[in-house]
C-alpha cells in the first residue's frame, strides 16, 4: 500500500509481480493480483494458472483500465502465488478470491481453513453462490455478509469479526471497494510481516497495539466488539510511507529493510498512511507494542547472480555459508565454542532426560546425520523424529526433555505444531532455523540461527550443511568440560576449521558429476547405500533426486541390504555406495561385495586415493577425508550436484519442482 511516491498503475502492478516472483519458491501453481481500476470504483482482479510469468503475460495482454498511465497518490494492491491445498490449480481457484461478481471484497490467503465447509454452508443458506473449490472463497463471502449486517463497521472491525469464525491456519490480506486505499491483514499460524518504507528514518521503532475491551463470542453469527482506544503508528510525515505486507522478507527487501513481524491474531489496518495493530481484549500482561526490526538481508542474496538456478548458486555457496554458521561461535585458537542463543540454558540442557530432534524433509535428515555424534558427546539418549509422525503418535514428552526443532524456514506447519505440543508438555524448546523472526524462532525458548543466508531453491542444500554444522557445534558446547573427550573435540574443531577448503575440493568435482549424470539421467531408479555417519547422506541424496528429477530413488541403510533391498540388485540397477574409512568401513565393504556378487555395478563415493576400495567399483567420486562425524557434510555435496545435473538433463524445473513448495505452512 503506497502513500510515498505517486506511481502509475503499471508501476504498481510491476511492483506486485516482482514481489510475487520473490515469493514464488513458496508456491507456484497459479497466481493473481487485484488493483483498483482507473476510476477507483472497481477492483480489477486478474488471475491465471501456472507460474508468476504466466500472470505477467496476462497483465501485458490486458488493455483494460490497467494500462491507464495516470499517477495515483495512494493505492492498495494485493497479489498472491498459490500452492494448491483445496481445489486444483486453475484461474478460478487462484487468489484473490472475491465476495461476488462486483469484487466488493477480495482476499488472498496462505494456509488452510479447516471449518470452511461449515462457513460455506452457512453462507450458501444466505444465498451466496460459490464459484471455486477453495476454502478461501468462504472468507471473501463471509466478510461481505458481515458488512451487509454492520454497515457502520470499520474495515478492521469486519476482519476481526471474520477471523473469530475461522479455524485453521491463515495469513490474510483484504482489499475492498467500500474501503478504497485501505488494507487489512491478519494471521494465525501462517507467517506475515509488514515492510515499512519511509523517506526519512522512522521516529519510533515500535508500533503500539490497540486492544478491544469486550470479547466477541465465537460462532457463525457473532456478537460485536468495538474498539475503544486510538493508538497507532504514525510515520514522521503522515502519508509519506509505503507498506508491504508479505509472507516473508524476500518480497520486500528491495524496498525496505525495516520490517515488523505480526503475531497470531494481530489485525493490522492501514488507512491514510497510518498503520494500527488491533487485538481482542488484552490482559495486563499482554504486550503493548510490536517492534520494527532492521534486517541485514541484501537484495543480492536473493538474486541468482551468474548461476543458472538458485539451487546451483546455493550448492556453490556452501564454503561460505558454513563459515557464516560458525562465525563468532567457534574460536579455533583456543578450541572454544559459544552459542549465544542457548548459552543461558546449557546447565538445564545438561541435566535433561533426553534430547529430541524434530523436523521434516531435509531438516529431519540433518538430525539423522548428527545423532550419533550427539549421543557420543552428550551421553544422552537422542530421539530423532519426523514432526508429522511424532504428532500422530502423541509421543510422550516430559518436562525434563529438551526438544530441538530444526527448520530452514522456521514456518513448517508440522514442525511448528510439534513445537507447540512439546511446549504444552513443559519441555525446553530449542529452535534451529535459518529465518530470523520466523514462527519457530519466536516460539522457542532459545536457539541457534544457522545463518546460511536466504535459501530460495525449493530443494534445500546449504541449509542442510549449516544445520549439520550447528548441531555439531551444539554437541561441542555440551561436552566442553569432559576431560576424556578433549582429544575428540579438538579433532572435530580442527575438522570444522578445514571444512570450507574441503567443500571447495568437492565442488571441483562438478564436471565429473555432470558426466556421471549424463550416464544416469535416463534411468528409472537410483539406489543410494551407506551406513553410520553417511547414512543421512543416502536419505538426503535420494530426497534430492526424487524432488528434482522425479526419478525414483531410495536411501538404503547398508546394514539392511541383506534384509530386502538386495533383491533389487542386478547388472542394470544403478547403485551409489558411500564407503569411507570410518568405523563401519569393513561392514560397508561387505555390502559392496554383496552387490558386486549379484552383478551390481556400484558407483562409489569414497576417500581420495583409496585404491583398494575403488577396485570394486565401476566408477568413483573421490572426496577428501575429514573427521568421521563431519564426513557427511562432504559426502552429501556430490549427491546434491548429481541430482542437480540429472534434473537439468531431464529438463526439470530445478528451482521449482512440480507439486512442491519451499515452505509448507499447512499440516
Ligand atoms: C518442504 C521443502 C523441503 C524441506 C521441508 C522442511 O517440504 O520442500 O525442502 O526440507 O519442507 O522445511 P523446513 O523449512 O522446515 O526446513
Amino acid at each position: 500500500i503506497n502513500h510515498l511516491t505517486p506511481k502509475t498503475r503499471r508501476e504498481i502492478l510491476e511492483l506486485l509481480v516482482t514481489g510475487l516472483k520473490r515469493l514464488e519458491y513458496r508456491g507456484y501453481d497459479s497466481a493473481g493480483v487485484a488493483v483498483d481500476a482507473a476510476d477507483q470504483k472497481d477492483i480489477a482482479v486478474l488471475k491465471r494458472s501456472g507460474k508468476v510469468a504466466a500472470l505477467e503475460e496476462l497483465l501485458q495482454e490486458h488493455s483494460i483500465d490497467l494500462s491507464v498511465e495516470d499517477c495515483v497518490e495512494s493505492h492498495c494492491g494485493i497479489a498472491h502465488t498459490r500452492w494448491a491445498t483445496h481445489g486444483e490449480p486453475s484461474a478460478v481457484n487462484s487468489h484473490p478470491q472475491r465476495s461476488g461478481e462486483d469484487n466488493a471484497f477480495v482476499v488472498i490467503h496462505n494456509g488452510i481453513i479447516t471449518n470452511y465447509k461449515e462457513v460455506k454452508t452457512f453462507l450458501e443458506n444466505k444465498g451466496y453462490i460459490f464459484e471455486s473449490q477453495t476454502d478461501t472463497e468462504a472468507i471473501a463471502k463471509l466478510i461481505h455478509h458481515l458488512y451487509n449486517q454492520h454497515k457502520d463497521y470499520s474495515f478492521q472491525e469486519l476482519v476481526e469479526q471474520v477471523i473469530q469464525q475461522l479455524e485453521g491456519a491463515f495469513a490474510l490480506c483484504f482489499k475492498s471497494r467500500y474501503f478504497p486505499n485501505e488494507c487489512v491483514a491478519t494471521r494465525r499460524g501462517s507467517p506475515l510481516l509488514v515492510g515499512i518504507k519511509t523517506r526519512r528514518r522512522l521516529s519510533s521503532d515500535h508500533v503500539p497495539i490497540m486492544y478491544t475491551n469486550n470479547k466477541a463470542t465465537r460462532g457463525v453469527v457473532p456478537s460485536v466488539p468495538r474498539v475503544n482506544s486510538h493508538a497507532h503508528f504514525q510515520p514522521e510525515e503522515e502519508r509519506e510511507v509505503e507498506y508491504f505486507f508479505a509472507s516473508d522478507a524476500s518480497a520486500v527487501i528491495e524496498h525496505t529493510n525495516r520490517v515488523l513481524y505480526f503475531e497470531d491474531d494481530d489485525v493490522a489496518h492501514i488507512k491514510d498512511g497510518v498503520l494500527s495493530i488491533h487485538r481482542l481484549s488484552g490482559s495486563s500482561t499482554d504486550p503493548h507494542q510490536r517492534e520494527i526490526f532492521t534486517l541485514k538481508l541484501e537484495l543480492q542474496q536473493i538474486m541468482k547472480g551468474n548461476y543458472d538456478y538458485f539451487m546451483q548458486k546455493e550448492i556453490f555457496e556452501q564454503p561460505e555459508s558454513i563459515v557464516n554458521t560458525m562465525r563468532g561461535r567457534l574460536n579455533f585458537a583456543d578450541s572454544t565454542v559459544t552459542l549465544g542463543g542457548i548459552k543461558d540454558y546449557i546447565p538445564e540442557i545438561k541435566r535433561c532426560r533426553r534430547l529430541m530432534l524434530i523436523g521434516c524433509g531435509t531438516s529431519y535428515h540433518s538430525a539423522v546425520a548428527t545423532r550419533q555424534l550427539l549421543e557420543e558427546l552428550t551421553e544422552l539418549p537422542v530421539m530423532v523424529e519426523l514432526a508429522s509422525d511424532f504428532l500422530d503418535r502423541n509421543t510422550p514428552v516430559f518436562r525434563d526433555d529438551v526438544c530441538f526443532f530444526i527448520s530452514q524456514s522456521g514456518e513448517t506447519a508440522d514442525t511448528l505444531m510439534a513445537l507447540r505440543y512439546c511446549k504444552r508438555h513443559g519441555a525446553l524448546i530449542v529452535g534451529i532455523t535459518n529465518t530470523v523472526g520466523s514462527s519457530i524462532c519466536r516460539e522457542s525458548h532459545c536457539g541457534v540461527h544457522i545463518n546460511a543466508g536466504p535459501e530460495i531453491g525449493v530443494a534445500s542444500t546449504k541449509a542442510y550443511t549449516s544445520q549439520f554444522v550447528s548441531l555439531v557445534m551444539f554437541a561441542l558446547v555440551i561436552s566442553e568440560d569432559r576431560i576424556s573427550l578433549q582429544k575428540r573435540r579438538a579433532d572435530i574443531i580442527e575438522g570444522l576449521h578445514q571444512l570450507d577448503t574441503k567443500i571447495r575440493q568437492v565442488l571441483a568435482l562438478d564436471n565429473e558429476v555432470k558426466k556421471l549424470a549424463e550416464d544416469l539421467y535416463r534411468q528409472r531408479s537410483l539406489l543410494i547405500m551407506g551406513r553410520g555417519y553417511n547414512f543421512a547422506t543416502c536419505l538426503e541424496g535420494a530426497l534430492k533426486v526424487k524432488e528434482l528429477t522425479y526419478m525414483h530413488s531410495e536411501g538404503i541403510m547398508a546394514g539392511e541390504l541383506k534384509h530386502g533391498p538386495l533383491a533389487l540388485i542386478d547388472d542394470s540397477m544403478p547403485v551409489v555406495m558411500i564407503v569411507m574409512r570410518d568405523p563401519v568401513y569393513t561392514k560397508c565393504m561387505n555390502a559392496l561385495q554383496q552387490v558386486t556378487a549379484r552383478q551390481g555395478r556400484p558407483i562409489l563415493i569414497c576417500e581420495e586415493g583409496d585404491k583398494e576400495t575403488m577396485a570394486f567399483a565401476s566408477r568413483c567420486l573421490q572426496i577428501p577425508k575429514t573427521v568421521d562425524c563431519l564426513q557427511g557434510v562432504l559426502s552429501v555435496i556430490p549427491m546434491q550436484l548429481l541430482a542437480y545435473h540429472i534434473a537439468v538433463l531431464r529438463d526439470c524445473n530445478v528451482d521449482c519442482p512440480r507439486n512442491l513448495a519451499k515452505s509448507v505452512t499447512v499440516e
